[in-house]
């Protein structure tokens, strides 16, 4: 056989009447005792290659393996295709099957398969079309993350996933440790000794890598982080992973409002990446999305397509607008006076749920909304105090069907202040010495914010839930593979 080709360099071919080699797996095969017309995958694109299969040519003892799942190597001559659907086809001369898949057992068999279902054999959801799609725009979305800060000169840092601090200060932290669990040695107050544990202290997995991005910040102007962040959090919803992937860039000399324009830039930047180099993989999850609402009544139905969403969100100004006005609005919107949201909201201080940022988004403004200057109590200790002293310089970014897709604002680069407010919030001084030496060392005004990576792609592809946008996910008592 010649040498191998992606069969998506291949539909890109501009000759025809070539020998060529593919190697994929079969969707399906189908065809009479005359000719066979196998679908192959190899998941370098959406688009299955057709390959015409004569049993002149190749034997029933090889078709007959050629079945639903097995992986093949395919050399013959690229024709154009006389059928509807594909511009070219292969017409087979030899077929080498590398690896059979028992039509009687193997699990994903070309029909609708539920993805609760798919989810159980994630290990094999990525062959089919909407995996495939999923993670090749996952993969297109990393990539457009580090090309939209290497344009802009940001350097790329590595911050630690094993760390003796709590970022957030949430306290929802996966333990890191190599004490016997059974038997931990015991101080005398019968309390665990983490001296005695690997890093001689008490370790987690990191939820965040911002508190080290501020040093590098203060360092080398603008920095980013792009890695795995880990949560405890017993949130089983359609947003929350306990392992996910965050973008945390951050800034010197940012105010709040630049950290905003910042913000917006960059999603738009992700969004149109995907709409300019995703086209096929878009298009296939918006069928997949009209497909699912056809049974919906027209209330339930979306305004817009997938890709007219994308576009619209790409083209509009985002609304910006302070807590204390979000809370006027939902204090008189119909579903507060009427009580149907969960959470009522009576007066200001209290958190937004994410029915109440839905509706700002989805209802009231119908676009993209920046949430700024938040009350105090609800933020992170390391947020810029305001000059009313109640409200702090955060931001979190509302996406439609998503809620809270960005977390950031300014950062307290005063010594005094900061000290305070973690005294305040109980946050450990003593233990942040590493931290608060930027203060006291050309301390500037500095911000950041924090991009959840699946929460984007949640909102490119349209899918439901985020666990269908990483490969293997982690949310309580799942962690299988
Ligand atoms: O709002 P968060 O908690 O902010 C931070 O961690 C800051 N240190 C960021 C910064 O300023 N550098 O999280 C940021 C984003 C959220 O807006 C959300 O998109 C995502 O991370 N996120 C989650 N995504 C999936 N599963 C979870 N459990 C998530 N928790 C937060
Ligand atoms: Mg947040």
């Amino acid at each position: 056989m010649t040498k191998r080709i992606k069969i998506e360099a291949l539909l890109k071919s501009s000759q025809t009447n070539i020998e060529v080699t593919v190697k994929g797996w079969v969707r399906t095969k189908r065809g009479n005792k005359n000719v066979n017309f196998i679908a192959l995958n190899d998941g370098s694109t959406i688009n299955n290659l057709q390959i015409v299969a004569d049993p002149n040519l190749i034997s029933e003892e090889i078709l007959k393996q050629v079945s639903t799942g097995a992986c093949i190597a395919v050399n013959g001559t690229l024709v154009e295709s006389q059928g509807a659907g594909q511009k070219f086809e292969i017409n087979a001369k030899e077929i080498q099957v590398l690896g059979a898949a028992d039509p009687e057992k193997y699990p994903l068999q070309p029909k609708k398969h539920s993805m609760e279902f798919l989810r159980e054999i994630a290990h094999l959801r990525p062959r089919t079309n909407t995996f495939g799609a999923v993670f090749r725009i996952r993969h297109a979305m990393a990539f457009a993350v580090h090309n939209f800060f290497n344009e802009k000169k940001f350097f790329y840092m590595h911050t630690p996933i094993i760390t003796g601090s709590d970022a957030e200060g949430a306290g929802e932290m996966f333990r890191v440790t190599t004490l016997d669990a059974k038997n931990p040695p015991l101080k005398e107050d019968g309390s665990v000794n983490f001296k005695e544990d690997f890093f001689e202290k008490e370790t987690n997995l990191t939820v965040s890598g911002q508190l080290e991005g501020e040093l590098g910040a203060l360092a080398l102007s603008d920095i980013y982080t792009f890695g795995p962040t880990f949560r405890a959090e017993n949130s089983n919803t359609t947003r929350h992973l306990a392992e996910f992937w965050m973008i945390e860039p951050e800034m010197a000399f940012y105010d709040l409002q630049d950290n905003m324009d910042l913000a917006e830039e960059f999603l738009k930047y992700l969004i149109n990446y995907a709409l300019e180099n995703c086209a096929d993989d878009l298009a296939f999850l918006e069928q997949r999305l009209i497909e699912e609402e056809k049974n919906k009544p027209a209330n339930e139905k979306s305004e817009m397509t997938l890709t007219e969403k994308l576009r619209f969100v790409a083209e509009n100004d985002f609304e910006r607008i302070t807590y204390t006005e979000a809370i006027d609005i939902l204090r008189n919107c119909n579903p507060n006076k009427k009580k149907k949201f969960q959470y009522l909201i009576e007066g200001w201080g209290t958190d937004l749920q994410s029915e109440h940022e839905r509706y700002l988004v989805e209802k009231h403004f119908k676009k993209p909304v920046i949430l700024t200057n938040y009350p105090k109590d609800i933020k992170s200790f390391y947020m810029r105090m305001n000059d009313d002293e109640k409200t702090v310089g955060a931001m979190d970014i509302l996406f439609p069907g998503i809620g809270e897709i960005v977390g950031g604002s300014q950062r307290e680069e005063r010594l005094d202040k900061l000290v305070s407010r973690m005294n305040e919030m109980g946050v450990p001084t003593h233990e942040m010495e590493w931290y608060l030496d930027t203060r006291r060392y050309g301390s500037a005004p500095h911000s950041g914010f924090g991009l959840g990576f699946e929460r984007l792609i949640i909102f490119v592809t349209g899918m439901a839930n985020i666990r269908d946008v990483i490969p293997f996910p982690r949310t309580p008592g799942n962690a299988e593979f």
